[in-house]
């Protein structure tokens, strides 16, 4: 037997027992006449004791023996004097009789240790070194037990993993494809998916009304700590429900996530119309674990003349209790906040309401101080709070406006980081105009089926149109989103047309999916979640990176391989593709 046991089983009652155990060196030290190996494997750590006056050559070699040395030893498992109440093997000891170097180790570049002194491109080119420490042995852990206990709900509820190919079609919508040219077809490419959407559509007209896949996904988007090029969903689809059957099920899915792994129970998910995230939180994520919502002041503080709030769609304010006595220097940073590209508004008014009671604003030249005390009044402000008003264009400072609130969450510490405050969000627009191109584009993808009671404005007014789609929020990161789909080929068509799809285009593109709707298309809907995401909001970790084994860094490079590369000529020519498009 190559070992007897791993580095984290050995406890008091092992005492006396001869094992073999192998890993890696983790810290050599040296004390008088004893020499102290710790030996790790992704069990733990298991002190190993060589003594001089026992065996003076074996002692000798141990001192050698550098770190990351991979190692087996032969010992007897003894009792340890100075006990390590830290670690689960801390009442024992190996007394080594045999020492086998398995495999010598060069210095790492980084110490193999919680807190390391190694920075993150490093330990990304090495990152088979990095995946030795302890967080990241947890935290890809921690992924397996959740994709365990994802297969279990699903399983137990009847669903079915089923692959799908990853060699498929390229098509225009959603983000940049990546794709793959076919060397047996000249000038042709596949691409990867984005999503396995049309097949699992596709499984459902099938008749597997039940479909479940752990799967990766490929978007050639720029990145961000919650976005990498290639990610993972829990993709599933269910036939014959309505939008309330696929929420519950996957409600149900995300409590047996929170109680099997996290040991946290939550309550009922809220369900969140769209329209009313925007107002009340200026996004489609809302973090619904502090209050501070957002009201709307229009009727307040329009037509008194000052020009900047008359000319705005919406003038918009937060309360922030107990900053009624804010420096010029604070509300200076809060306005520097808003005005950052990424925030986009152009300035910040503000009526504070300071302790002794005095109100003072931004725009006292504009309102008198009645006016500015209905503001104070209908906010429901007390002294020593703070009134934070953007206006403009209504999207615009609706957004700016809740980036604004979670930065205020944050600098008052209202954000419980334990807590877990889930949300459905729930119809969504269907469609989104871009000004760019002049076309609207399927706010979800174009499968999303409209409202029943929608369809009818598709042609007139697409615009009012609402999706029967929904979001599962967590803490302010969409952790997935689904639909209930089309399944009928005229709708479907409708929808291409809305899109600006002619109809070549969209019998060229989507041709198979709309044949399917012909031979008893089943009504059908489903949802994906982030995998990665969710791994990462219960590790409470702060990028998706971290919970992938061998991820791309912000480049979309994979530093460790060297990847992506150039091709050989004799590749390129043999795929067809020209060199001199490299
Ligand atoms: P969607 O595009 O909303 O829906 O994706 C589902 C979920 O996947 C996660 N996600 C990502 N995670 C990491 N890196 C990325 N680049 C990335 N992009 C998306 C998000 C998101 O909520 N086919 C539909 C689902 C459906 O309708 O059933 C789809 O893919 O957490």
């Amino acid at each position: 037997m190559f070992r007897t046991h791993t580095c984290g089983e050995l406890r008091i009652g092992n005492a006396g027992q001869a094992v073999t155990l192998a890993g890696w060196v983790q810290r050599n030290r040296e004390m008088g006449g004893l020499t102290f190996i710790d030996l790790r494997d992704r069990y733990g750590i298991t002190q190993l004791v060589f003594n001089m006056e026992i065996n003076s050559d074996l002692c000798r070699d141990a001192r050698e023996l550098g770190r990351e040395f991979v190692i087996r030893v032969r010992g007897k498992v003894a009792e340890r004097f100075n006990k390590n109440p830290k670690i689960p093997t801390g009442e024992i000891e190996i007394l080594v009789e045999e020492l086998i170097v398995l495999n010598p180790s060069k210095i790492p570049p980084f110490t193999i240790e919680d807190h390391t002194d190694g920075g993150e491109e490093l330990r990304m080119k090495y990152r088979y070194l990095d995946l030795r420490r302890n967080e990241n042995r947890k935290n890809l852990f921690l992924r397996h037990q959740m994709a365990i206990e994802t297969r279990n709900y699903l399983n137990f509820k009847d669903f079915i993993e089923i692959e799908t190919p990853y060699l498929i079609k390229s098509t225009p919508e959603g983000a940049r494809d990546f794709v793959v040219p076919s060397r047996m077809n000249e000038g042709q490419f596949y691409a990867l998916p984005q999503s396995p959407q049309t097949f699992k559509q596709l499984l459902m007209i099938a008749g597997y009304d039940r479909y479940y896949q752990i799967v990766r996904c490929f978007r050639d988007e720029d990145l961000r700590a919650d976005r990498q090029p290639e990610f993972t969903q829990i993709d599933c689809e269910m036939a014959f429900v309505t939008r309330d059957d696929v929420l519950n099920t996957f409600e149900g899915l995300a409590k047996h996530l929170f109680i099997s792994v996290l040991n946290v129970e939550v309550s009922d998910f809220p369900r969140m119309p769209y329209q009313e995230a925007m107002k009340l939180y200026g996004s489609d994520k809302p973090d619904i674990r502090f209050g501070m919502t957002l009201h709307e002041l229009n009727h307040l503080l329009q037509n008194k003349g000052f020009k900047i709030f008359d000319d705005a769609g919406l003038v918009v304010g937060i309360k922030a209790e107990g900053c009624g006595d804010y420096s010029r220097k604070q509300l200076e940073e809060l306005t520097d906040f808003v005005k950052r590209p990424q925030v986009g508004a152009t300035g910040l008014a503000y009526i504070k309401y300071t302790t002794d009671g005095a109100i003072k604003s931004s725009v006292d030249k504009f309102y008198t101080p009645e006016n500015l005390k209905l503001v104070l009044d209908e906010m429901g402000a007390k002294p020593a709070d703070l009134i934070l008003i953007l206006a403009g264009n209504t999207d615009k400072i609706r957004s700016a406006m809740g980036d604004l609130r979670l930065e205020m969450g944050k600098r008052l510490d209202l954000i419980n980081p334990v807590e877990f405050k889930p949300l459905w969000v729930i119809d969504f627009p269907l469609l989104e105009w871009d000004e760019e191109t002049r076309r609207f584009y399927a706010k979800h993808h174009p499968f999303t089926s409209p409202k029943p009671e929608d369809i009818s404005l598709l042609e007139t007014d697409p615009d009012a149109v609402r999706a029967n789609a929904y979001d599962l929020v967590i803490n302010g990161t969409e952790i997935g989103g689904g639909s209930i789909r089309i399944h009928n080929k005229e709708l479907q068509q409708k929808m291409f047309r809305v899109l600006g799809f002619t109809e070549e285009e969209a019998t060229n593109q989507f041709g198979f999916l709309m044949n399917a709707f012909e031979y008893g298309a089943p009504p059908h809907g489903g949802i994906a979640f982030g995998f990665d995401r969710w791994v990462t909001l219960f590790g409470g970790g702060d990028s998706i990176r971290d919970f992938i084994a061998f991820p791309k860094n912000n480049a979309g490079r994979d530093v460790m391989i060297d990847s992506p590369s150039v091709i050989s000529e004799e590749q390129l020519k043999e795929l067809g593709i020209s060199p001199s498009t490299k």
